[in-house]
C-alpha cells in the first residue's frame, strides 16, 4: 500500500476544522495548546466508536462487564501503581528562548538516532557532545536532561484546608484494578473473564503534537482480562488477533496496521511483554493500539498498598490464585487520527474535476444518510422531509435543500456520509428515489417502501 503522502495530514486537519469534526480548543482565547474539540461531526464519530468498541468488546461477548470508574482515585493508587516513581519523560530546557523538549525526540530529530535506552547522563552529553541545535532558536545551550512526570496533580478539599494532592488518571486501568474485589464479590464471573471501560486519561506530555495524535487530555478504552498465569501466552495471541479484527471491522486498511514488539530493556515497568499495533500515519509509522502482559504486578501491589485480599477462588477446587492480566488499551484520537487518514481522497474525476471524499465505513459514518429534495419548492420539498422523518427514526441522518445538488453531494463526500437520498420529479409519479453510493457515485431508483430494507442491509448497524 502506498504510504499517505506526508503533507496530507495538513489537509485533513483543515477539513475536520471546516467540516466540524475538529477545532482548535479554546480557539476564541487563542487556543490552548494540545487540546482540541471534538465538533458536532466529531462527537458523532466519537461516539461511534465507543458504542461499536462496547458493543464488541461487551455485548457480543460472555466473558466482560463493563465498569465506569473515576477519574480522581486515591492518591496510594498511583504509589501502587507504580506511575509516581516510574511514568517520566526525560525533558530538557532550551537555555536561550527557555523551549522545553522531550530529550528522547530531541535526540531522534536532530541525529536520527534512537535515545530510549539511554539515561539521564547520557541523553545530556550526547546533546551537548553532538552540539544538538534548539529546533526553535538554534542556540547550542541545553539545560541537563531530567525526569518529569506526566501525571497532572490538583488538590482535594477536605475539611475546608487544602488536602492532599490528588491526580488526574493517566490510564484508565487502574480503576479496574482497585474495583478488582468489588467485581469478584458482585458478579458472577469466573476466570477468565475480562473488565472493559472507556474514560478519559491526562498526561502532561512535553510535546505533545501531529494534531490529535498526542494530546493531554484524551479517550482510553481499555480492558483488564484476568486468567491463570500458565495460559498467558495463548491469551496474548488471541488478543492480539481481537485487535486487529477491530482494525478491519472499523474499516482500517489493514495492510497500513503492523505489530512493534516492545524490546525487554524498553518494557513499562508493569509488563512483561508488549506488542504495540502501529498505523502507517503521515508523519511515520507509530503506536495506534497496546497490548501488554501486565502480570500479576497490579492485583499485587493494590493487595500491597491496601492490605485488602485481592484473589480469586477458583469455584471448583477452591484454590485461591492472584490473577494474571492481559491488557488490550486503544486510544480514541488516535482511532480517530487514524480513520482520517485512512478516509480521506482527493480523488480526479472524469472531465477533471476534483472531489474531497472520506470512505469511513457505514458503521461508523456520523452521518449515515443524507436526503435532498432536487428543488427546494413543493411538492417535492414535502416529499423529501417525509422520506427523512422515515428514516431519521433509525439513523443519524441530514436533510439538505440548499444549493445545487452537485455541491450538497460534495459536502456528504466530505463527511463521509455513505448514502444520499434524492426526491425528484419521478417520485411524484412512482414513489422511487435515487440512492447514492459515496464511493462509486452510481445512483439506482428504489422504491420508498424498500429503502428502509435495503439501508439496513448496507449500514449493517
Ligand atoms: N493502560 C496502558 C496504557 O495506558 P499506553 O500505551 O501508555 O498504555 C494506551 O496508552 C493508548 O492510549 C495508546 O496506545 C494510545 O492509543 C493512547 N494514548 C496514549 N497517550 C496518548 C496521548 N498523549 N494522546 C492521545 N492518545 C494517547
Amino acid at each position: 500500500m502506498a504510504p499517505l503522502p506526508q503533507d496530507s495530514l495538513k489537509h485533513i486537519v483543515s477539513l475536520a476544522k471546516r467540516r466540524g469534526f475538529i477545532y482548535p480548543g479554546s480557539e476564541i482565547y487563542g487556543g490552548f495548546a494540545n487540546t482540541y474539540s471534538f465538533g458536532p461531526y466529531g462527537a458523532e464519530l466519537k461516539k461511534n466508536i465507543k458504542d461499536l468498541w462496547w458493543k464488541t468488546f461487551v455485548h457480543r461477548r460472555r466473558d466482560m462487564v463493563g465498569l465506569d470508574g473515576p477519574i480522581l482515585l486515591h492518591p496510594k493508587v498511583w504509589q501502587a501503581s507504580g506511575h509516581l516513581d516510574n511514568f517520566n519523560d526525560a525533558m530538557i530546557d532550551c537555555k536561550a528562548c527557555k523551549a522545553r523538549f522531550r530529550c528522547d525526540h530531541l535526540i531522534e530529530a536532530a541525529l536520527n538516532q534512537s535515545a530510549d535506552a539511554m539515561s539521564l547522563q547520557q541523553m545530556t552529553e550526547t546533546v551537548r557532545n553532538n552540539k544538538v541545535k534548539c529546533p526553535k532558536c538554534g542556540a547550542q545551550d541545553f539545560t541537563d536532561a531530567r525526569h518529569f512526570n506526566l501525571m497532572f496533580s490538583t488538590h482535594m478539599s477536605k475539611t475546608g484546608q487544602e488536602g492532599d494532592t490528588a491526580y488526574l488518571r493517566p490510564e484508565t486501568a487502574q480503576a479496574i484494578f482497585i474495583d478488582f474485589k468489588n467485581i469478584i464479590d458482585t458478579m458472577r464471573v469466573k476466570i477468565p473473564f475480562g473488565v472493559a471501560q472507556i474514560g478519559k486519561a491526562f498526561r502532561n506530555e512535553i510535546t505533545p503534537g501531529n494534531f490529535i495524535f498526542r494530546v493531554v487530555e484524551f479517550d482510553q478504552m481499555e480492558i483488564e482480562y484476568f486468567i491463570r498465569a500458565n495460559t498467558w501466552e495463548k491469551t496474548f495471541e488471541d488478543w492480539l488477533a481481537s485487535m486487529h479484527a477491530w482494525c478491519k471491522l472499523i474499516g482500517l486498511k489493514t495492510d497500513r496496521v503492523h505489530e512493534k514488539e516492545h524490546p525487554q530493556e524498553l518494557l513499562s515497568h508493569y509488563s512483561r511483554r508488549t506488542v504495540d499495533l502501529v498505523y502507517d500515519f503521515p508523519f511515520g509509522t507509530s503506536e495506534l493500539y497496546g497490548l501488554a502482559y501486565r502480570t500479576d504486578f497490579d492485583l499485587s501491589r493494590h493487595a500491597e498498598f491496601s492490605g485488602q485480599l485481592l484473589t480469586y477462588t477458583d469455584p471448583e477446587t477452591r484454590e485461591k490464585f492472584t490473577p494474571h492480566v492481559i491488557e488490550p488499551t486503544f486510544g480514541v484520537e488516535r482511532t480517530i487520527l487514524a480513520l482520517l487518514c485512512d478516509a480521506y481522497e482527493e480523488e480526479q474525476l472524469e472531465g477533471g474535476e476534483m472531489r474531497t471524499v472520506l470512505h469511513f465505513s457505514p458503521l461508523i459514518a456520523p452521518v449515515k444518510v443524507a436526503v435532498f429534495p432536487l428543488m427546494k419548492k413543493e411538492p417535492l420539498a414535502d416529499k423529501a422531509r417525509m422520506v427523512f422523518d422515515l428514516l431519521h427514526e433509525r439513523w443519524n441522518c441530514e436533510y439538505d435543500e440548499s444549493g445545487a445538488i452537485g455541491k450538497r453531494y460534495r459536502r456528504q463526500d466530505e463527511l463521509g456520509t455513505p448514502y444520499c437520498i434524492t426526491i425528484d420529479f419521478d417520485t411524484l409519479e412512482n414513489d422511487t428515489v435515487t440512492l447514492r453510493d459515496r464511493d462509486s457515485m452510481k445512483q439506482e431508483r428504489i422504491l420508498i417502501s424498500k429503502l428502509i430494507e435495503e439501508l439496513n442491509a448496507k449500514i449493517n448497524n
